[in-house]
């Protein structure tokens, strides 16, 4: 793509993927698959996300992982073995589309290894990012957009040279599951925080804007994020991070553009697989057709 927001985007270069949790929600499914190769129709959903990255100019993905993940690390790999298989059986265009994964981007891969939270894990790229911003994408959070998500935050941290996170509004029953945060509302889908919690308890949410899982972060999150208390749940939370980032140096929020489904949730996992089912010729009339005759037959 070649649009002035891409470009925009391309003076962020790195971005670390938090792909270190357990999965416990998707057990036994999770129990030897890591959560982030589970597939949305025939793909990894971890290989939406780095693609994501990649629409938006991104040239260095840093994938926080733990133990028994080595096959994310396989699956950003040239499969040797497998493509001169497929080669040797006259499927070149299949070979082509595997060798592609591997020249998607530059991956570095890095152990988180203890699970002490989401700030934690950002952390753990610190060394790797340097003193440039950079993106955070959450796996759980799909979002099927014209612009790629990260990018529509890049271009927002372009224009106003500070950190940036992902908005969205939910149901008010919905907000002790998220990060909230509330502000003042500057026009064009920007806010600029005032406040910004990590999962209120119910009836305590000062809005019902959630963070979803984009964030544009200047290299001054990382010395907050070593001195982080823990918070919610005893873990070392990249809210409570935001919050202290939104007293020295400001944060915006930005209403994204875009469809976003929560991978991490069995419902939301399930829409997503018919989203993006429904998006390919070759599955959609089939699909359809089930899905009425789904309709037709199933009582509520
Ligand atoms: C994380 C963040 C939370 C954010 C959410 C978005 O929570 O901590 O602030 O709202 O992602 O998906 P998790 O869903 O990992 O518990």
């Amino acid at each position: 793509m070649s649009s002035p927001d891409t470009k925009a985007a391309k003076l962020i270069r790195k971005c670390v993927i938090p792909a270190a949790g357990l999965g416990t929600r998707f057990l036994p499914a999770t129990k030897a698959v890591p959560k982030e190769m589970l597939p949305i129709v025939d793909t990894p959903t971890l290989q939406y996300i780095v693609e994501e990255a990649v629409a938006a100019g991104i040239e260095d993905v840093v994938v926080i992982n733990g133990r028994g993940k080595s096959s994310i690390e396989d699956h950003f790999d040239i499969g040797f073995e497998l493509e001169t298989t497929m080669r040797a059986r006259g499927k070149t265009a299949e070979a082509d589309k595997l060798r592609a994964i591997a020249n998607l981007v530059r991956i570095v891969s890095i152990r988180q290894k203890e699970p002490l939270g989401l700030g934690h894990a950002v952390l753990c790229a610190k060394s790797v990012i340097g003193n440039e911003p950079f993106g955070v994408l959450l796996g759980d959070d799909m979002i099927d957009a014209e612009e790629p998500g990260i990018g529509q935050l890049a271009r927002v941290y372009q224009q106003h040279q500070k950190a940036v996170i992902a908005l969205m509004e939910v149901p008010d029953s919905e907000t002790h599951m998220y990060g909230i945060a509330a502000g003042k509302d500057l026009g064009n889908g920007v806010i600029q925080i005032d406040h910004v919690v990590e999962k209120p308890k119910k009836g305590t949410a000062p809005s019902n804007l959630a963070v979803i899982g984009r964030y544009v972060l200047p290299p001054s999150i990382f010395p907050i994020l070593e001195n982080q208390t823990t918070g919610v749940g005893g873990e070392i939370q990249l809210t409570d991070g935001l919050a202290t980032l939104q007293k020295t140096e400001g944060l915006l929020g930005y209403k994204f553009q875009g469809q976003r489904y929560d991978a991490g949730d069995k419902v939301g996992y399930l829409k997503a697989n018919i989203a993006y089912a429904l998006k390919r010729p070759d599955l959609r009339g089939g699909l359809l057709e089930y899905m009425r005759e789904v309709v037709k037959t199933e009582k509520p």
